[in-house]
């Protein structure tokens, strides 16, 4: 059996190191906001490349935490169309409207003309999502939002230590959001999550609106901003300390993968193409097929795991409020995206036998 993900398989090779990480912290007697997430935090930044890393209790908040961070009360953000729905829920928690925009068809991933078209009067931010590990166009991006005034926040749940001419995601705009959820590269054993920023200010009311919220950041007090409770724990943060040094090799595994599967695949089987500058770190990888879920049933029955990221579109998620202008890229992706085992804990022989079992399902069904 191939299974799509197997989590026991990726945290066999870590567990001396857990069971240290574990034993020092609880020895510490310090379980929450302590020197391990503080060291977690500077090590984070330093890989990234940016000011500052602030830790929080998933990848949800972390996108939530940096939109109110940035002032982000109110107006509408620009969100892909086609991708994860926590992106546009965390949005809509943030008190914004999300405005979804659609996807590339060569990159699958938020098209910046298409998000160009749909900035009005009232847009105060954009939120791109480095989808599967794969970048956006950040020079695109940043150009529409230099050209309005809009904030950026990177949606980098799926992205830890992928590039865009050279420079880690998370650093272009004004925050990154990263989750460490246990499936993620850079997964912990539990929740986790943290915003990348270059600016010292928003990371300071950012450590204030994870502890509840903060007193106004004026002088001589002001009134109290709501915040949450979302901190990362000692425990994980100790945990995520002790893989963060084998990232590169966790991305470099999965990314041969991704290569043997660019290689031996059909052809005919759509997949996103990545930016001509794009560093990419695979998380996922999906490719396209009118028939999906035959695809899928064929290859468990073959003993092949799949998943489908993200059966659904943003415009769906928000019911499909009339107005809103299609996004017909992102429902074909929605309608025919099935996800193949990509795994560091996947050998290559497994690798081989999905793509020569999906090879069969397409040479017998017609080209896709
Ligand atoms: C693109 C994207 N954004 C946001 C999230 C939310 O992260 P978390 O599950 O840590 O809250 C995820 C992962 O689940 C994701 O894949």
């Amino acid at each position: 059996l191939i299974p799509f993900e197997d989590l026991r398989r990726v945290n066999r090779t870590f567990e001396p190191d857990f069971r240290e990480a574990f034993s020092e912290v609880v020895a510490s007697g310090r379980y929450v906001l302590d020197a391990q997430g503080a060291a977690f935090e500077a090590e984070f930044a330093s890989f990234l490349g940016c000011g500052h890393a602030v830790g929080t209790n998933s990848g949800f908040d972390a996108l939530v935490l940096a939109l109110t961070a940035l002032g982000l009360g109110e107006g509408e953000a620009i969100v892909p169309a086609s991708g994860c729905p926590a992106t546009t829920l965390a949005v809509i928690r943030a008190g914004l409207v999300p405005v979804p925009a659609d996807a590339s068809p060569e990159t699958f991933l938020l098209d910046p003309e298409d998000a160009g078209r749909r900035i009005g009067p009232r847009t105060v931010a954009i939120v791109p999502v480095h989808l599967y590990g794969l970048p956006c166009d950040m020079d695109a991006i940043l150009r529409l939002a230099r050209r309005h005034g809009l904030k950026v926040v990177e949606d980098c749940a799926q992205a830890h230590g992928t590039t865009f001419r050279g420079r880690c995601v998370g650093t272009f705009g004004d925050a990154g959001a990263f989750s460490f959820y246990p499936t993620k590269n850079l997964g912990a054993l539990g929740d986790g999550g943290a915003v990348a920023t270059g600016d010292g200010e928003v990371a300071e009311r950012l450590r204030g609106l994870r502890v509840y919220g903060s007193r106004g950041a004026g002088k001589g007090g002001g009134a109290a901003t709501a915040g949450l409770n979302s901190r990362l724990d000692e425990l994980q943060a100790a945990f995520l300390r002790k893989k963060l040094p084998r990232l590169d090799e966790i991305n470099g595994r999965k990314n041969l993968h991704a290569a043997r599967y660019d290689r031996s695949l059909p052809p005919s089987l759509r997949r996103p193409v990545p930016h001509a500058e794009a560093g990419a770190a695979r998380h996922l990888y999906p490719v396209l097929h009118p028939r999906r879920d035959d695809l899928r049933r064929f290859l468990a029955e073959e003993g092949i795991g799949t998943s489908v990221h993200y059966p659904a579109t943003a415009l769906s998620l928000l019911g499909n409020s009339p107005g809103r202008g299609a996004c017909p890229v992102a429902e074909e992706i929605a309608a025919s995206t099935v996800s193949l085992p990509l795994s560091f804990g996947h050998t290559e022989q497994e690798i081989d036998r999905v793509a020569e079992a999906v090879g069969r399902f397409v040479e017998s069904e017609g080209p896709a």
